[in-house]
């Protein structure tokens, strides 16, 4: 998995994290892969006009993350070597108000990431399901929701920038 060549953008804006796909199968339904394994290694991360690190999101996949070494932002507490974390389909995640405010003020500049860090994901079109062993583990960790209590709505806060550029592309604006 070393050897494994990423690849990105080189203008502007966030990839979505599947360009990081090493391995797919497919399912029965054309454009859906059953699972696709991805892996997050050292890179150069130089997007401009963009917010870096995993942006909050709520998709249909399953998402099973684990670490083999090193240190993976993103994803917060107790995320050490040897853990796995997983995200049902549907349920929103993201980064926490602190992370989100550093990286939107944040000078970007070439910078690498995941210096010294092997992380991988499974993503699947299907749900998974825990075993009895994993619910009842001592080294189960829930996660802290109160890490997202702070987090503000930027969009509400630029909702008249917005809707003066819905009316420009002549679409209906949003209410709140
Ligand atoms: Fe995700």
């Amino acid at each position: 998995m070393e050897k494994f060549v990423a690849v990105g953008s080189i203008t502007k804006d966030h990839i979505d994290p599947s360009i990081f796909c090493v391995l797919t199968a497919k399912s029965k339904t054309p454009g859906t892969p059953l699972a696709d394994f991805l892996i997050f290694i050292p890179r150069w991360d130089v997007a401009l006009d963009t917010f870096r690190p995993p942006y909050f999101h709520r998709n249909a996949a399953s998402e099973l993350m684990g670490l083999l070494y090193g240190s993976y932002e993103g994803r917060s507490d107790s995320f050490r070597p040897g853990s796995i974390s997983y995200e049902t389909g549907f349920c929103p995640h993201g980064v926490s108000w602190s992370e989100y405010k550093a990286a939107s003020e944040m000078e970007l500049i070439p910078r690498r990431v995941h210096e010294g860090t092997l992380a991988f994901m499974f993503e699947s079109s299907m749900p998974f399901g825990i075993t009895e062993f994993a619910i009842k583990s001592e080294k189960r960790h829930e996660h802290e929701p109160g890490m997202w209590n702070d987090l503000r709505n930027n969009f509400i806060a630029n909702l008249e920038e917005a809707n003066n550029d819905l009316k420009a592309a002549g679409l209906p604006e949003v209410k709140v």
